[in-house]
This record gives structure tokens, sequence and C-alpha cells, in this order.
């Protein structure tokens, strides 16, 4: 089993894809409204666009809108899911077992699929979900099995791939696996460059103290949201900010004083008694789409995958989704005001956050229970943000709660320590949300759940209960 298998499961389900085209199935692409999930719906549009297929799309926030959207349907429709499914295959079978669906996901999956239904995923093939190739990365070889002129939406795939933060677990921010062959798939064809250097947010073409203070990856206490302290920071470094007139950008900064940047960030850490080595995950490999215009944050592939992330997140799917399908112009100026609003209103749940109200140590997590305070579309890049400061322990795993309406949406991240011990997050969400009537899933690293408002302290003490029990076995 590996990924001579995986693409071997791709190959032979191509003809299969390209029959239902070919006989004039419509189709509907569901697509999770997250970076790599808008990331995979745009890949499969194009793909579906480009073989003269008939399809809509719909962007799902949660298994929920699929099942309920599923009994419209024309019975010639095939419903194809992307980034979305997988962790949903014994409801799908025993709510529509005689559907026809194609799944792409990367998420640990929950049973078998139907013996009728395409169901690719790395993990029946032994190959890591959730570090070794996304959903958009699946997305991405089907679609270039089908068609190797797909082979133009191989940045889009690496945009997804970052969007998941499948680089993170890697000792220097650089994707690896199933990614790793997509990324030299893309330098080939001439659409991508990879360089290493240090990640600051808008590195080309924000003022040095803006990119510091968009910084987020890794959280840096006191700095990451604030432009004012970012300032007094570079200014006590005596990094100069402007050239005359104009405002210096990091991509134009010596080595030298990169480093003395680097130096001071771990020199500032140390002296809040936060661990200084957090400033190391901002070495990283640099991927660089190269078709797109500089200045704008299409041109770094993590910053397009948060301008997806932000569409997805504020209800303007169909924005993220026709940038990622190669909309430009007024549609990209848009997006990037909604950027802004989004990584400012992120900031304010940042400042929010780290004041540690509502946090709760339990045995065996971290829970934080956002209520109203904190609005749910932020709760999962929150979480992701959190977990890579250094304000958590990194011997239990942070579950954090927002209330929707009569719900709450749960995200809950861990440390690749936890991992290591044998947590498996996706697992311990499914068990806790099942046992108090609600959804939930994912990765071993990064799971989340909605379950009624009503059982949200009975769902905290199942979800302590099962991470207890996984750690101890
Ligand atoms: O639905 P999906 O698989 O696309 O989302 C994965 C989520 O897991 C993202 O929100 C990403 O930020 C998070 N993640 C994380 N830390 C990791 C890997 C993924 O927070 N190391
Ligand atoms: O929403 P959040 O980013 O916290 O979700 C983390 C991971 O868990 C994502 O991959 C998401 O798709 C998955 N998830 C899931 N089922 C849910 C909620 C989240 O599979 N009900």
């Amino acid at each position: 089993m590996g990924y001579g298998e995986f693409i071997s499961l791709i190959n032979d389900s191509t003809d299969k894809i390209r029959e239902f085209i070919d006989h004039g199935n419509s189709f509907i692409v569901f697509y999770h409204i997250d970076a790599d999930g808008l990331s995979s719906g745009a890949i499969s549009s194009v793909m579906l666009l480009r073989a003269g297929a008939r399809f809509i799309t719909r962007a799902v926030r949660s298994i929920n809108e699929i099942l309920e959207t599923i009994p419209y349907l024309q019975s010639d429709t095939i419903a194809l899911l992307t980034d979305i499914g997988s962790g949903y295959l014994s409801i799908l079978r025993e709510k529509f077992h005689d559907k026809q669906f194609i799944i792409l996901d990367h998420h640990q999956p929950d049973g078998e699929a139907e013996k009728h239904w395409i169901h690719i995923n790395p993990h029946l093939c032994d190959v890591d979900g959730a570090r070794d190739i996304s959903s958009s990365g699946i997305t991405y070889l089907v679609s270039k099995s089908i068609s190797e002129e797909n082979i133009s939406l191989s940045p889009i795939a690496v945009v997804g791939a970052l969007g998941d933060l499948q680089d993170k677990s890697s000792e220097k921010r650089e994707l690896g696996g199933l990614n790793k062959m997509i990324v030299e798939e893309a330098v080939k064809s001439g659409l991508l460059k990879v360089s290493d250097d240090l990640l600051f947010y808008g590195r080309s073409y924000r003022p040095i103290h803006l990119a510091l203070a968009s910084t987020t990856s890794p959280y840096i206490p006191g700095i990451s949201g604030s432009e004012a302290h970012a300032v007094s920071f570079l200014n006590s470094l005596k990094i100069r900010l402007k050239e005359d007139d104009r405002w210096r950008v990091f991509t134009e900064l010596s080595e030298e004083e990169k480093k003395i940047i680097y130096n001071g960030l771990m020199k500032y850490l140390s002296s809040l008694n936060f661990s200084p080595s957090i400033v190391k995950e901002l070495v990283g490999k640099i991927y660089e789409l190269t078709r797109e215009e500089e200045w704008t944050p299409l041109k770094d592939a993590r910053e397009f995958a948060s301008l997806l992330n932000a569409c997805g997140k504020t209800g303007n799917e169909w924005i993220g989704l026709a940038i990622a399908m190669g909309a430009r112009g007024e549609i990209l100026l848009q997006a990037q005001k909604i950027l802004e609003e989004y990584k400012r209103r992120l900031s304010e749940v940042l400042d929010y956050l780290i004041r540690r109200e509502n946090w709760q140590e339990l045995k065996h997590i971290i829970a934080i229970n956002g209520g109203t305070a904190i609005d749910e579309r932020m709760v999962s890049s929150a979480s992701s943000i959190l977990s890579s400061s250094d304000l958590l322990p990194e011997d239990k795993p942070l579950v954090m709660l927002a209330i929707s309406g009569d719900k709450v949406k749960a995200s809950a991240r861990a440390s690749m320590k936890l991992i290591r011990m044998g947590l498996n997050l996706g697992l311990v969400m499914k068990k806790a949300a099942d046992r108090v009537g609600g959804v939930g899933g994912g990765h071993d690293i990064a799971a989340g759940a909605e379950i009624p408002l009503a059982k949200k302290t009975m769902f905290l003490a199942e979800v302590d209960a099962i991470v207890g029990e996984m750690l101890k076995s």
C-alpha cells in the first residue's frame, strides 16, 4: 500500500468518470468552504468545464447541507463531493445508497463506500491525508488523469494543501509526500517557483511593519495583529522602515537585516517567558505562482489560500471559487477587501482569546468556551493560529467552542507530540459528537464537530474522557 496504489485507484476511477460525462449525466459539485475545499471545487469545476460536462456547484459548511439537498436532485445527477464526505459514509449509505456519488476527500473515512460509488481517499491506501495530500491535490490528480491540460491547475492544488497547513508538521514548512510531487510538476511546467526565506505575510508588497503585524503563523504575542507594536519592535532593532519616501518590504531586506529580525524575535519571546523556538516556524519554503501579478495576495500560495479562506468563511464562496478558477480584475479587488476585513476581525478574536477569558483546563484538554463572543466562522482559523502559538501546553489538545443559534461549532487541534502518543482527534470528535446527537470528524491533528447547544457541557466531558482513554492506551 502507498503512493503507487493511490495513483492506481485514481487511474482506475477516471474511465468511469469519463463515461458519466460522455453519457450526458449532469453533476452537482459540493465543496467545503475552506481554502482546500474552494480549491477542490474550482479544480473539479474547471475539469468538468473543459470536458464539456453539465454541472452546478454548491459550497457547504457541513454534511447536513448535503444531506438536505440530495433528495431534491434529479435521478441522473451525480453528486461530486470534494473535501467533505469520507467522514460520513455511513450516513450517506443509510440515506442514499442507490444514488451515484463521487467522493474526492482526504478526511478519515467512516466505514466503506457503496460498491457503485467512486471513493478516492488517501487513507484507503495508507497514505496520510493530513500531511501527504489534501483534497485539492486528490481532485487535481483526478483532473489530470482525465486530461493532461489540467496540469495548469497544479498551483491551485498547492494553494489548497497550504490552506490546510499540510506543511506545518515538517521541520522547514515544506510540503512533502504526494504534495511534493505536485509541487514538482507545477515547477516543471513553469507555474510555480519554490525558494527558502522567512514566511512573513505580504513579504513582497506590504510595508515591513505591516507584514510583521499581519503574520499569525507562528503567532507572536503582542506583535501579531498590532501595527504599533510591530513598528516599535523594528525601531528597537534599528531596521529602516523607509527608503526615502517609500516603505520598504521584506524581500528588499539584506540577509543581515533578516537575521537581526529573527534573533530579535527570539529575544523578544524569551523576555516574555515564551519559548523562542517558535520563531523557527518562520523559516520555510515560499511557493510563488509565477503567472500571478506582483503586489497581489495571489503571488504567494499561502496568501492565496488565506484569501480563499476569508471568502469561504464570510459567505463569499462564489468569489473565492471564481478566483481559484481564474477570475481576476474587479472580483480580485472585492476579494482583497474581504481578506482585509476578515484579517481585522480575526485579529480582534485573537486579542480576546489571549486574554484567556473562558479558558478551562480540564483533566486532558484545554477548552475555550467562546459562547457568542466568537463568531463561529472564526473558530477554525483562530484555533489553528492558537495551536501554532506558545500559549497552549503541548500535552493537551485544544477544543474551542462557539455558539451559532441552537448549535455549537467545535474546533479541536493537537500538537505533533500528542499525535505521536496515539491521539486521533478525528476519532475523538466523531465519537463525542455521536454520543450527544451531533456530527463530527476530521484528521488526527485537526478535527471539528457540530452539536446541539443543550449538550455543550456533556460534549466537553465526553471529549475529555475519550482523549484520556486514547492517551492511556
Ligand atoms: O476540512 P479540512 O481538512 O480542509 O481542514 C483542515 C483544517 O485543519 C484547517 O482548518 C487547518 O487549518 C487545520 N490544521 C491545523 N494544523 C495542522 C493541520 C491542519 O490546524 N497541522
Ligand atoms: O472546522 P475546523 O477547521 O475546525 O475542522 C477541522 C477539520 O475537521 C476539518 O478538516 C473539517 O473538515 C473536519 N470536520 C469534520 N466534521 C465536522 C467538522 C469538522 O470532518 N462536523
